[in-house]
């Protein structure tokens, strides 16, 4: 995803520079050519050896070191990157940006990129809130750098508040947008289906399962931030409405997904199903709460109608992209699935592999083409995942693209 990319990464002297290192492995894993820049306060809290070992490159500290080649250090990482991060941006630094003031080599790369920066606050609370400081950050925005909101918790000097540097995940989010998100879907219509459904027993019991709906709303988010025109059609998740997202239809039932995913088909031209929908339900839903006796309680399950399958008989030009949830034999279930549901790509998720399927904001996949070919990924965020899927589609989609 971010091979070819060339990322600076400014480490500055707080105790986040620990999170710098998370950072630099995740980007490392999406194909990013790493060079980190530390200043001299940064050593005193990660060495350059961590940062050299994860980012695979040798880590520049100082103005005037010897050169490895006859190319200015600053100069020449400033021209390679095609963006430049600091994580942790303390006070200090973003006051010696806002002033003009290089008098290092982290500062001097920044004054000297043509790059996007990218800055990530961290310090207590009352610094952050320093009205010097509220002034650099305006004067700093006014001149197109981008900054990620320090996040209130419990900082390491023990107070709590504003400050804290925003999670790896949030800093790799807001980099894979900067770098790669090109609104490669403007003008495409995309429905995602996302969490369980619900199949009633009575008016206070139902048959469920485990999904969360991250996955699905980590594609929704992922689709809306490429500019697609996205519909959503939820099972019952506790998640908040994500940003962009044209349509959100809540659901209960499969019946119900079914019934929306029908009546918004012909307008898509991309589906994705990631809802666990039920495969059966109840074949008779009691009115009243069953009352509980001495005896066993046996129901009767009917299937529900697959709706995945019913939208691969009638494929017409539609992309579907379809999942697979297994706990075993997970390629040839998928495959099997692919087949016969006529899916263009299906994402399959190992339910027994530690950090994949359900809940968690991780997951584990393969994505299985119809050619057969099989991209099998890392344990990665949600959110990184649902770009990858869409890269996917989006390679579908080019070569109409280009007729
Ligand atoms: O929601 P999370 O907690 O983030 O977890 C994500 C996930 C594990 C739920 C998700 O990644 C996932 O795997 N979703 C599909 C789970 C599933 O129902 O798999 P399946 O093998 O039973 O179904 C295969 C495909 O057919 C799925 O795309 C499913 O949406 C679809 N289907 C299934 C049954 C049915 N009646 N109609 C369908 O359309």
């Amino acid at each position: 995803m971010l091979q070819n990319k060339n990322i600076v990464l400014g480490v500055t002297g707080g105790i986040a520079a620990y999170k710098a290192c998370d950072l630099v492995s995740r980007l490392k894993k999406l194909g990013a050519n790493v060079n980190v820049v530390m200043t001299r306060a940064a050593t005193e809290f990660v060495t350059p050896l961590t940062f050299q070992t994860l980012s695979q490159n040798p880590v520049a500290v100082e103005m005037f070191q010897q050169p490895g080649s006859w190319e200015i250090e600053h100069i020449a990482l400033a021209k390679k990157a095609d963006l430049l991060v600091v994580a942790p941006a303390t006070a200090d630094m973003i006051g010696k940006i806002a002033g003009g003031i290089a008098d290092d080599l982290l500062s001097t790369t920044i004054m000297a990129t043509g790059a996007p920066v990218l800055l990530a606050p961290a310090m207590n609370t009352h610094m952050y809130q320093n009205p010097i400081v509220q002034e650099n950050i305006s004067r700093l925005k006014s001149f197109n750098y981008r900054l990620i909101a320090p996040e209130t918790g419990r900082l390491a000097c023990g107070d709590v508040g504003e400050g804290k540097m925003a999670s790896p995940e949030t800093l790799l989010a807001a980099i894979v947008k900067l770098l790669i998100r090109q609104p490669d879907l403007a003008g495409k219509r995309i429905l995602i289906t996302a969490g369980p459904t619900r199949e009633a027993i009575d008016p206070v019991r139902f048959i469920s399962n485990h999904s969360s709906g991250k996955m699905g709303y980590a594609l929704a988010r992922a689709a809306a931030e490429r500019d697609a025109v996205v519909t959503l059609i939820s099972g019952p998740v506790g998640l908040p409405r994500p940003n962009n997202v044209d349509l959100l239809i809540p659901v209960e039932s499969a019946a119900e997904m079914y019934r929306q995913v029908m009546a918004h088909y012909q307008d898509q031209d991309i589906v994705i199903m990631a809802a666990a929908v039920a495969d059966y339900r109840p074949k008779a839903v009691s009115p009243e709460k069953i009352k509980k006796t001495n005896n066993g309680l046996t129901l009767e399950l009917e299937k529900n109608t697959d709706i995945l399958l019913e939208l691969g008989q009638n494929k017409g030009n539609h992309i579907l992209v379809g999942f697979a949830a297994e706990t075993q034999n997970l390629l040839e279930y998928s495959r099997e699935k692919l087949v016969h549901k006529n899916l263009d790509l299906i994402v399959a998720n190992d339910l027994t592999e530690e950090g994949a399927g359900f809940g968690g904001d991780t997951n584990i996949i393969r994505i299985i083409h119809r050619s057969g070919q099989v991209d099998s990924l890392p344990k990665l965020t949600k959110t990184e995942l649902g770009h990858i899927i869409l890269d996917k589609v989006r390679s579908l989609l080019e070569p109409a693209a280009a007729l």
